[in-house]
């Protein structure tokens, strides 16, 4: 079985991916640790000095690499989306689940996050306003099932998600 989850920076995907691939007995893929292994250094670093699109070139990569042989848990980096290729190769080969979450609880959980790039400017609210705005309908073209992750738990999200398998 084949799992991915979508969705903006703070959503919980590698939280509750890991456990939900522990539920299942599939393993845990984070394509962000992926290319973290692929290019040696951390995201952070690779964004600055590479830029944006290099990135997006390397996720595109690991993305259509890992629907080749669809297996597991997967978390996306939250642009995965921003992609037409990425959308349909995700579709296509994974069931895919949106967390959906408020730039209001997602600003709350990342207010103290120095590791995401997308994030480091003056107004992060207002940032992450822009993202949902601009993302919501691609997470939403992308995915089979929409879970919002504003009350629940990690552990009730996992629940959830099972059902709907
Ligand atoms: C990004 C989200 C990050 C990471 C990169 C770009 C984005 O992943 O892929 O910094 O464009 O939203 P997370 O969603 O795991 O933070």
């Amino acid at each position: 079985m084949a799992v991915a989850l979508v969705g903006l920076p703070g959503a919980g995907k590698s939280a509750v991916g890991r456990r939900l691939g522990a539920r299942l007995d599939l393993p845990f893929i984070d394509t962000d640790h992926v290319i973290e292994q692929r290019i040696g250094c951390s995201i952070r670093d690779y964004f600055e000095r590479e830029g944006e699109i290099a990135f997006r070139d390397l996720e595109q990569t690991v993305i259509a690499d890992l629907a080749a042989q669809p297996h597991g848990v997967l978390a996306t980096g939250g642009g995965a989306v921003l992609r037409e290729a990425n959308r349909k190769q995700l579709r296509d080969h994974f069931h895919v689940i949106y967390l959906r979450s408020s730039p209001e609880d997602l600003f709350r959980r990342l207010r103290h996050d120095v590791k995401r790039p997308l994030l480091q400017v003056a107004d992060p609210l207002g940032r992450l306003r822009e993202l949902h705005d601009a993302r919501d309908p691609l997470y939403r073209e992308t995915a089979h099932e929409v879970v919002d992750t504003g009350r629940p738990s990690i552990a009730m999200l996992v629940d959830i998600i099972v059902m709907q398998l």
